[in-house]
């Protein structure tokens, strides 16, 4: 997919503004509230989904306007096309004139990867931050997912239940026993879908990663299963946790406590790893997934990366700025340093919401 030209009106501090990107490398170059990841924002929500900045399209509006509108002209699916968002009371999309029941529906248009810094909080949180970001990948690709997800955890929410009562009363048991099958029975495809996606950033992020790290360091990922290896182990496991598990009115194994770890060189990046490192492994989970996509949907996102360069020494810089192929991407910074190793794309200079 290549964004040939946006036009932004009205939304956040822009109140005009029209860009051409080339199909390679676009950096969106300007001083500290200028704009920048505005224009990253814009393009974001073609993907049909909310900011990662707000839950209310309000905020979006330039202040004093009635109502944001944002065009986009795209090559995707073989052939030119163009989609209109307009943001007022509601949010509302046009496809090549036709108007779309739902924002959702352009999850099959428009597809984007967006890095911001706070995704460091892949590498450096804990294991939750993780499991969300799989479930949503995941569920993005397998819209069946989210109803596994959801009769998991209705099953884990009935055996919770039932271990309140547990306490007094030890005859619920066969409650119990009801219950920790369906867990295991959604459990276990749950652990499937994640294992596969874990197997696939093995696949993936290793030669990024290395292209960012010049080769220096190795990355690999591994899924940790805390409800045991087999379905055999996970029942087993759920029974012999009723007794704590009644006391702490919480199902301690499954899924939802499960983790995949990130190793560089072999040691947990979220332990061992320096602020760059961990910089770099978010990033490459980042890009890793835009391959995922791409071999899963054949859609090719386009990649959206909000102040990386900053803590990035010159060689990794230079990977970003030249070496994701394939992929048009966006990126913003500060210090005209950062960019000195462009190779091919454009720079646009954003003052006060104005693209010069
Ligand atoms: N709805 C809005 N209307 C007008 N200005 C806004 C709105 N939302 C955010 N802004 C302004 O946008 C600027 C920040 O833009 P941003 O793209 O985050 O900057 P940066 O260039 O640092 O990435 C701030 O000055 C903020 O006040
Ligand atoms: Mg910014």
């Amino acid at each position: 997919m290549i964004v040939k030209k946006i036009k932004i009106k009205n939304f956040r501090n822009i109140e005009s503004a029209e860009l051409k990107p080339s199909k390679r490398t676009n950096v969106i170059y300007g001083s500290n509230a200028q704009g920048k990841t505005n224009i990253l924002e814009s393009l974001w929500l073609f993907s049909g989904l909310r900011s990662w900045r707000t839950s209310k399209d309000a905020e979006l509006i330039k202040i004093g306007s009635e109502k944001s509108v944002l065009s986009i002209w795209v090559f995707t699916e073989g052939r030119n096309q163009k989609i209109d968002i307009t943001i007022d009371k509601n949010r509302t999309a046009v496809v090549n004139g036709i108007e779309l029941n739902s924002m959702s529906e352009l999850a099959g248009k428009f597809s984007a990867i967006m890095f911001s810094p706070d995704d460091l909080g892949l590498i450096s949180n804990g294991p939750m931050e993780r499991r969300n970001y799989a479930d949503r990948v995941i569920s993005s690709i397998y819209p069946k997912y989210s109803a596994l997800m959801q009769r998991y955890h209705r099953a884990v929410e009935q055996r919770n239940s039932v271990l309140k009562d547990y306490r007094i009363h030890k005859d619920l048991d066969f409650l119990l026993d009801d219950f920790e099958k369906e867990i295991v029975r959604a459990g276990n495809d749950i652990i499937i879908y994640r294992k596969r996606f874990c197997e696939k950033l093995k696949q993936y992020c290793p030669a990024i990663y290395e292209g960012l790290s010049n080769g220096k360091e190795n990355i690999s990922a591994e899924y940790i299963s805390s409800g045991g290896n087999t379905p055999e182990e996970f029942i087993e496991n759920l029974k012999n946790s009723r007794e704590t598990d009644s006391i702490n009115l919480a199902t301690s194994v499954g899924p939802h406590r499960d983790d995949f770890e990130i190793l560089i060189d072999g040691i947990s990046a979220r332990k061992f790893a320096s602020q760059g490192q961990r910089r770099s492994a978010a990033i490459t989970l980042k890009l890793a997934e835009s391959k995922i996509i791409e071999e899963i949907t054949g859609n090719v996102p386009i990649i959206l990366l909000d102040d990386v360069m900053s803590e990035l020494d010159k060689s990794r810089q230079k990977y970003i700025l030249n070496h994701i192929k394939g992929r048009q991407v966006f990126i913003t910074c500060c210090d005209p340093s950062n960019i000195e190793g462009l190779v091919a794309g454009k720079v646009f200079n954003v003052e006060k919401g104005k693209v010069l």
